[in-house]
């Protein structure tokens, strides 16, 4: 198990309850100590960005002095009885922090003036109970930190000398004048996108439009009535102010390269989606196997965004999705959408195992793009206007049926003139 869900809700604990404190910054070390029975979660890799201490011990060890720990964690592997959580209280500073992951903590009182932190995990099937018990001067309340502290590093580097034959795109039409039609034709009230960087993406919004991304290096000021989260997705979804995003008409999801954060991202957004709305997940369809790995490896990374299609395909049936020829690196187009359903969320951990660990290499069939659909097809002005024209009403169901039969028809997938 990749415990994906688990080391997402100990980030959300520590940016919640740790890291957001006065007291443990810089030039403060932090001591923690994670305590498992060695088949849990790797939370040592959370660390990432901090200036901390991690020991990973067995929770009959006994050798911790007292009052040195600043963070203590008990993974679910360990069964948190009252007998233990007194020991490890024993060895936390004054101003500590336990986190408990797993199932909610039954019959253990701290101190009256501790502060009890309790967080149900929207992933499934685990559903993990997070409970952070903070002490002393830990206790008081701060924002969540929302800074990159702990944030999986975005990988920008890879090896030298990638042969030719590897680096280099396909597709029938521009990534951005397939984005460029989209805006003209579903006309949207309210646009977002995740991965905004240069902008480039974001300013074919005419309408009010949210970014979000933790880094982006804008060439030009944005307009009024565009803003930019500076946030990861993730800190955006479960720990930021998200009253700034409405109802989406159109969303382009371009962040980080891998299964884990595109499939969350798809699953955040869905829940600001209407049966109208218009997803697009870039980068599909690696050009060359090596493109498509989760660890960049070439100049040209899709990573194992790829995964979606099959993801989407098995386990949400409901969904129309529909792979787009685009250049260089395809894009997905997603509709249907429903916010109320609940699938991705409750199985998210195994969703995401069999994608890391069984869709190992990139399969003959996403390389050569099979099924794809050109940008310019006859079909897709239709489906668009569908769109647009029903967006609002209660006939949207009806018409994704009507769309679902224009793409059964070999002729419409033809493109103008040809
Ligand atoms: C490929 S670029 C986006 C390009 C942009 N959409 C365009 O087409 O012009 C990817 C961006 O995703 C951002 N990013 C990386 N990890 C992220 C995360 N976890 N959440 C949000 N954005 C992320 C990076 O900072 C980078 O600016």
């Amino acid at each position: 198990m990749n415990f994906i869900s688990s080391l997402d809700n100990l980030r959300v604990a520590l940016k919640s309850n740790v890291i957001n404190q006065p007291h443990f910054r810089s030039p403060h070390r932090l001591q923690v100590l994670i305590v498992g029975d060695g088949t849990g979660p790797a939370y040592a890799s959370v660390f990432t960005g901090v200036d901390a201490k991690v020991r990973n011990v067995r929770p009959d060890t006994g050798d911790i002095s007292p009052a040195t720990i600043d963070v203590v964690i008990v993974g679910p592997d360990v069964p948190a009885s009252t007998l233990l959580l007194g020991r490890l209280r024993s060895i936390l500073t004054a101003n500590g922090v336990l986190v408990v992951a797993g199932a909610p903590v039954v019959g253990w009182q701290p101190d009256r003036d501790a502060r009890t932190d309790v967080w149900v995990s929207p992933f499934g099937p685990s559903f993990e109970t997070i409970t952070s018990f903070c002490f002393g001067a830990s206790a008081s309340r701060h924002s969540p930190d929302l800074t990159l502290a702990l944030a999986t590093p975005v990988q920008n580097t890879f090896p030298p000398g990638v042969p030719d034959e590897v680096e280099h795109g396909a597709g029938t039409l521009d990534c951005y004048q397939f984005l460029v039609d989209l805006h003209e034709h579903v006309r949207p009230r309210f646009y977002t996108e995740i991965g905004v960087e240069y902008g480039a993406s974001l300013k074919f919004a005419q309408c009010p439009a949210l970014g979000i991304d933790p880094a982006p290096q804008l060439s030009e000021a944005l307009p009024a009535h565009h803003a930019v989260s500076l946030t990861t997705s993730d800190d955006f979804f479960r720990l930021a102010d998200t009253t700034a995003m409405k109802s989406i008409d159109l969303c382009y999801i371009d962040g980080m390269h891998q299964i884990e954060f595109a499939l969350k991202d798809f699953m955040n957004m869905e829940r600001f989606c209407h049966a109208g709305s218009v997803v697009i997940v870039d980068d599909i369809y690696p050009a060359h196997p090596l493109q498509g790995e989760r660890i960049r490896q070439s100049r040209y990374w899709t990573g194992d965004i790829w995964k979606i299609i099959p993801i989407l395909e098995r386990h949400r049936p409901d969904l129309i999705v529909l792979p787009v020829d685009t250049e260089p690196t395809g894009s997905l187009m997603v509709l249907g959408l429903d916010p109320t359903n609940n699938v991705l969320w409750d199985n998210f951990d195994t969703i995401i195992d069999d994608a890391i660990d069984n869709m190992t290499d990139v399969p003959r069939s996403i390389v050569d793009r099979t099924g794809k659909i050109d940008a310019r097809a006859k079909v897709m002005k239709k489906i668009l206007k569908i769109v647009r024209k029903r967006r609002e009403t209660t006939r949207m169901s009806e018409s994704l049926n009507q769309i679902r039969e224009l793409l059964a028809r070999p002729k419409l997938r033809e493109v103008r003139g040809r």
